[in-house]
């Protein structure tokens, strides 16, 4: 089996499941506890925040471990939102973010908030004018997310965080959770107030995560208790996922550079084979270097549904995903797609293919030899149908 859905999880590392079971064997006090055994898995908690924090370039006091993604977007948005309600009531974010980033603010604004959601450009980036543009006195913090699951298209962080340096009262969050890992990724060089993680989408475990609160930004807690992580987030830490996260934190970023190229050569070859080999195939996003993340690569077949591809490559031995694992049961065009601008025939015939550190040469050639097979086979029988 080839696995191509990188971008929905990840095989953990074999060393983050040694490091786990270590942990959970040996190490089972409560990092609160007094007593030695607390304070062995207290030491513990600390290495991993030192260790995560190197990997980012930031302080460990800046770093709360969380449950995942999901977690630490609701942490910084609804933390932002409840700590600032009398200062100002307008939010901005963009059309594209993920579900946990876009719910939430769905939520916020059945509350009484005002959302500016900013539109994006045919390749899914975000215009840095207009989130200039949209700030009002009343803006409280603004949510734009690094690499777009869909599409893998990188917005410009860096050039947001800087005309935000202008607005020190507008808070700046970053959903990380698809580049973190396999990119470089700056919160402090970039201007960023908060930046949020998930660990399984780096060969760590699921239901963990962090979040990147710079030091001095105040938050309401969400989760309120025991006072745990400097008391943004109560409940005995998950210590073993904890050190699965720091220990899958420092593989990958040893691994970034020598895959990066890597990730780009076998993402050119994909995107040569749909010009070559396919027919009737639209590459989604930006895929330039500088534009799109080499790992994520999105293609819609007009006429086919997504479903319908995922299975049958599926049988052939290589497993993707149809638009992002999170809203791939639905029925409806992707709203990232719709607000790229594609039509709803072509947004619900596109598929995801993404790359982890685990995804080999061979995988990609062997890949590209089932679609060579299996889409116009497809395609063929779509004809015959309607005809
Ligand atoms: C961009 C993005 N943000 C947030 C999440 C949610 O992360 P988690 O699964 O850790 O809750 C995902 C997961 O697919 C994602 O792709």
């Amino acid at each position: 089996m080839i696995y191509m859905d990188n971008s929905a999880t990840t095989r953990p590392d074999p060393e983050v499941i040694r490091v786990m079971s270590e942990v959970m064997e040996n190490v089972y006090g409560n990092p609160s506890s007094l007593h030695g055994l607390g304070g062995k898995a207290e030491r513990l908690v600390k290495q991993a925040r030192q260790a995560t924090a190197k990997v980012l370039g930031v302080s460990p006091r800046s770093l709360v471990f969380t449950s995942g993604g999901t977690e630490s977007n609701n942490m910084a948005i609804k933390g932002v939102a409840l700590q600032f309600q009398n200062r100002g009531r307008h939010l901005i974010t963009t059309q594209v973010e993920h579900a946990s980033v876009h719910q939430v603010y769905e939520q916020l604004e059945r509350e009484g908030w005002r959302v500016t959601r900013l539109p994006v450009d045919e390749k899914g980036r975000v215009q840095p004018e207009d989130v200039e543009r949209s700030l009002t006195n009343g803006t409280v913090l603004v949510s734009v997310m690094h690499v777009n699951n869909e599409t893998g298209t990188i917005q410009p962080i860096p050039e947001i965080g800087r005309l935000l340096a202008g607005h020190p009262k507008v808070l700046f969050h970053v959903d990380a959770v698809q580049s973190f890992g396999k990119m470089d990724v700056r919160p402090q060089e970039w201007g960023v107030d908060l930046m949020s993680f998930s660990g399984h989408k780096f060969h760590g475990p699921k239901g963990t995560g962090c979040l990147y609160i710079r030091e001095g930004v105040r938050l309401s807690p969400l989760l309120s208790g025991g006072g745990q992580e400097e008391g943004f987030r109560s409940g005995t830490q998950n210590v073993p996922g904890i050190a699965g996260f720091a220990k899958a934190a420092v593989l990958a970023a040893g691994r970034r550079k020598q895959r990066l190229p890597l990730f780009q050569q076998w993402k050119r070859e994909l995107i040569q084979l749909c010009k070559e080999g396919l027919t009737n195939v639209r590459i989604n996003g930006d895929i330039s270097d500088a534009g799109g993340a080499p790992f994520i690569l999105s293609l819609s077949f007009p006429g086919l549904k997504s479903e319908v591809m995922v299975h049958a490559l599926e049988e052939e031995g290589v497993v993707v995903s149809s638009q992002s694992a999170c809203s791939s049961k639905g029925e409806k065009a992707s709203r990232i797609l719709t607000a790229m601008g594609i039509d709803a025939i072509t947004a619900v015939g596109t598929i995801r293919l993404s790359m982890g550190h685990q995804t080999t040469e061979d995988d990609v050639h062997r890949t590209a030899e089932i679609f060579r097979r299996v889409i116009p086979r497809l395609q063929q029988v779509m004809k015959v149908h309607e005809s």
